[in-house]
């Protein structure tokens, strides 16, 4: 098979940035490795020497599986993406093998609400949107009610490239415990002018209600958010301290498909859920002192930076 250089240098890339992952020893979803294959192919049939690399990596870490599935994720690895018949598909049965795997989630948090529970014990309804019309609807809702006593939890997720609004945030997330529901805002078929007006709806926001995050989220500025990270240690392994778990196998999934998988949903919504457990057991660090702490960095940046200039 003849591999183009350019198709070629995609795929090593490709190779390189799922190794990079896998060898740090984190987890990563059959689901999330296999879309990732259909991805590569793509562009074109897989060069057979790194062809095998890939199969390597499957066959590795798709122990759990359906044989069925690897079977034919192997056959379209070693296949020239020739547009025939074979390879059409092939990647048919892949793709659909990809739709009924089990999901891994099920986090109890997300499990339906019996109707005769009161809502500070129910759990939280997960809310998709990818308009903007849709999601400034249902953030709206936000807004309402001078009772909140939480602040709302928020998180981003990435997608591989800069979209067209301009940053890789692909989905935004908020979290109302007070409401007991989780929005994620798909943004990356948004256009820049959207994703503006959808920053003033969020500034608005924070002018009644408080936000919350983990680490620096720059998406938000000039938002200020509390802060979970004390530093020194991930969101997983503080979480894993107070007796929370949570999984991180889909950090590297397509967040720009066109359908968001189940198990995809259920990560994205408890990257945010999680801070709110969190909250029951420690304070983040309040918005005002990082804004403190901001100014003071900023302020002995200045103060090098002069030296430099007189010595
Ligand atoms: C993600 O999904 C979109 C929409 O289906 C597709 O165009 C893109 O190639 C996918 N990217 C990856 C890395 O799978």
């Amino acid at each position: 098979m003849r591999v183009e250089r350019r198709v070629l240098r995609i795929h090593e890339q490709i190779f390189e940035d799922l190794n990079d992952y896998l060898k740090k020893g984190k987890n990563m979803s059959v689901a999330c490795l296999i879309s990732m294959i259909l991805y590569a192919v793509q562009f074109g049939g897989i060069e057979e020497t790194l062809g095998r690399l890939f199969t390597a990596m499957v066959v590795q870490n798709c122990m759990d599986a359906p044989s069925k599935l690897v079977r034919a994720v192997i056959a379209l690895i070693a296949m020239d993406n020739d547009g025939g018949i074979v390879f059409e598909r092939t990647r048919k049965m892949v793709k659909d093998g990809l739709k009924e795997l089990p999901s891994l989630y099920a986090y109890k948090e997300f499990a339906p609400t019996p109707s005769n529970v009161w809502i500070d014990k129910a759990n939280f309804n997960i809310k998709v949107r990818d308009t903007y019309e849709d999601g400034k609807r249902c953030l709206g809702n936000y807004f309402y009610e001078t009772l909140f006593t939480k602040p709302i939890y928020v998180d981003t997720e990435n997608a591989y490239e800069v979209l067209p609004h301009g940053s890789k945030i692909a989905l935004v997330t908020f979290c109302d415990a007070d409401m007991k529901t989780v929005l994620l805002w798909r943004i990356h078929k948004h256009t820049r002018k959207e994703v503006e007006n959808m920053k003033k709806l969020m500034i608005e926001l924070s002018k009644v209600r408080k936000f919350a995050a983990f680490g620096r989220e720059e998406f938000f500025d000039p938002i200020l958010l509390a802060d979970f990270d004390i530093g020194g240690t991930s969101l997983k392994s503080l979480a894993m301290s107070h007796g929370i778990e949570m999984s991180k196998t889909e950090t590297m999934s397509n967040w720009t498909a066109e359908e968001l998988r189940d198990d995809q949903i259920q990560y994205a919504a408890f990257d945010a859920v999680v801070l709110h457990l969190l909250h029951q057991r420690v304070d983040p660090i309040s918005s005002e002192e990082v804004a403190r702490r901001r100014m003071m960095k900023k302020k002995q940046r200045r103060r090098r930076r002069n030296r430099g200039m007189f010595f």
